[in-house]
């Protein structure tokens, strides 16, 4: 069946919409007291993140309270690493902890090849549960964490500031490093194609932390494995639209357009008009207001969405976003203003 609303689909293949579709990062999360509800009585992070039907549940909640034109399935860029045997945990205040880190050749040689259809089976369950479960009102995007972005936390261990150990993994053991990012591309590009035959319509790779290396290293440790993600995905689902997602990375947007994907996420200290430039009208653009306006009042919302809207300016191919995601100290409300500023300017 068709879906009833499906502006995000079109606008990312640059073709004809009635208004900006718009969505958020990180829409799902803590900032909604719905969401710490659920995660208080699954206990931990990855006991929600298991369990299917509160997977839809919390991947359903922001469509609830606002218009939104997609959802984006609740989960995370660990399921893979944690897949592979690292033993994914979370401390509260501290984020994302890994119990066995890699920090040799031979660590990454005794990764497992995972079947994301059972290691990860959580994962589809819970997008198909969601996908019947919004019969065709939104889209519902799957995601993945690029191969680089997985590899900062394998190496650290967990969150990090300065990336020390893992910029240094890939300076040392560049060899090991590559057969890592490999063995997560395989990974990943199963594990989006799995996300799509299970119910996801569109894929974003986010590449959080691919701002974080040089344009020389960035190429050929984030961008070179994204593009082989971009591929894989295209050669079994050729019609799925795909995100790109690196923050930070101005200076790459214009490489990014030939690296096959429907549409690139930009974040905010980019203006959307010079990101339409570097990247010549050869793939849609998300984006891209500085989350923290959401701390603002509402006719600053409303003036900073013009802004951004104008920035892009006419044409196709635009989906509203964050420039990244969602934090937990922000009202519920500001994101209603914010969407409802997207459909009321954007109307064409
Ligand atoms: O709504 C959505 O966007 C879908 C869900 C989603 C989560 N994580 C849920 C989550 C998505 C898309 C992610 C991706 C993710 N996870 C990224 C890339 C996106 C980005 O923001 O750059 C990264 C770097 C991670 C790793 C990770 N997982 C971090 C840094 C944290 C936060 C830890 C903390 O305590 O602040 C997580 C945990 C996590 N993933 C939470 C949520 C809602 C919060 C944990 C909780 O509820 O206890």
């Amino acid at each position: 069946m068709a879906l009833k609303n499906d502006l995000l689909l079109r606008a990312l293949k640059q073709q004809d919409t009635e208004r900006t579709p718009v969505w958020a990062m990180r829409q799902a999360g803590r900032y909604l007291p719905e969401y710490r509800e659920v995660r208080k009585q699954a206990g931990d992070f990855m006991s929600l993140a298991k369990n299917p039907e509160m997977v839809c549940e919390v991947t359903l909640q922001p469509l609830r309270r606002f218009p939104l034109d997609g959802v984006i399935i609740f989960s995370d860029i660990l399921t893979i690493p944690d897949a592979m045997g690292l033993g994914l945990y979370f401390v509260t205040g501290e984020g994302p902890k890994f119990k066995n880190p890699i920090s040799s050749e031979r660590d990454v040689d005794n990764l497992p090849k995972i079947d994301v259809n059972s290691d990860l089976q959580y994962v589809m369950d819970g997008i198909a549960l969601t996908s019947k479960t919004l019969d065709n009102a939104v889209p519902l995007l799957g995601f993945c964490g690029s191969p680089w972005t997985l590899l900062t936390y394998m190496v650290e261990g967990g969150s990090s500031k300065t990336f020390a150990k893992a910029k240094a993994f890939l300076l040392n053991h560049s060899q090991a490093a590559h057969k890592l990012l490999q063995k997560l591309t395989d990974a990943s590009i199963d594990y989006l194609n799995a996300q799509i035959e299970s119910g996801a319509n569109a894929v974003q790779v986010f590449d959080s932390w691919g701002g974080a290396l040089s344009p020389e290293l960035y190429q050929v440790f984030s961008l070179d494995y994204m593009k082989q993600i971009v591929a894989g995905v295209k050669s079994k689902n050729p019609e799925t639209p795909v995100i790109l997602f690196s923050k930070g990375v101005e200076y790459n947007l214009s490489i990014m357009a030939d690296s096959g994907a429907d549409c690139l996420g930009v974040d905010w200290t980019t203006d959307l008009s010079l990101a339409r430039k570097l990247t010549s009208g050869k793939v849609a653009l998300q984006g891209n207001l500085d989350p923290c306006v959401l701390y603002a009042d509402d006719e600053v919302i409303e003036s900073e969405v013009r802004k951004v809207l104008n920035s892009f300016g006419q044409g196709n191919g635009h989906v509203f976003n964050l420039g990244h995601g969602m934090h937990p100290g922000m009202q519920p409300e500001k994101l209603a203003v914010m969407v409802n500023a997207v459909r009321k300017y954007s109307k064409r």
